[in-house]
């Protein structure tokens, strides 16, 4: 077929029934070149950007953290810093952005209408910074990203170490 810009864009998909989401419900908010790219590709290209991280720790404390706690470690939903998934796909960013954009289940309710594009790849990466699971399990980053996340833990341990 003809090759058009438009031709590359992924499926998102309902984290629980699968149907398609029709991402154009939601406005793409202060970073729209972001958000194309992520739409375009499924990869966050706000994760690792500290300006972003800030924002998004702001956006999670008012929209998720009376759930998910104000460290995401769990409350009334569950955690999402470890690397247990109750839907495998949230730990791809594709996922992620579904399941804020749609909801899953009981209180987990979609986020379209309150929270623009930007704040939810924003949202995002805050909690990706503030992992702490293995970083094999880490699928949103690849190969050489894992590897980078095992060489900055062990950095920060031997740091730890110095201090104590
Ligand atoms: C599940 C993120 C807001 C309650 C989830 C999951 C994610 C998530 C990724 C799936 C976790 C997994 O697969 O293990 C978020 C984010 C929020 C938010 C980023 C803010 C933008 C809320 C709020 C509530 C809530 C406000 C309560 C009113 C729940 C519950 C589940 C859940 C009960 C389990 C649902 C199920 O298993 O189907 N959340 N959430 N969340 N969340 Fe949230
Ligand atoms: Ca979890």
């Amino acid at each position: 077929g003809v090759a058009t810009i438009a031709a590359a864009a992924e499926t998102f998909r309902n984290t629980v029934d699968g149907s398609e989401l029709d991402l154009s419900k939601a406005q793409a908010g202060e970073k729209p070149d972001a958000v194309e790219t992520f739409e375009q590709t499924g990869k966050n290209p706000l994760n690792g950007d500290e300006g972003s991280i800030e924002k998004g720790k702001e956006e999670f404390l008012v929209a998720c953290a009376g759930c998910h706690g104000h460290h995401a470690k769990g409350k009334l939903g569950p955690s999402l810093i470890d690397d247990y998934w109750t839907y495998p796909a949230n730990a791809e960013d594709k996922g992620l952005f579904s399941t804020i954009f749609g909801g899953a289940r009981a209180q987990m309710g979609p986020h379209y209408m309150s929270m623009t594009k930007t704040e939810m790849l924003e949202t995002m990466a805050f909690l990706r910074d503030i992992y702490e699971g293995k970083a094999s399990k880490a699928e949103w980053l690849d190969l050489e990203g894992k590897k980078a996340l095992i060489k900055e833990r062990k950095r920060d341990q031997s740091e730890g170490e110095g201090d104590a």
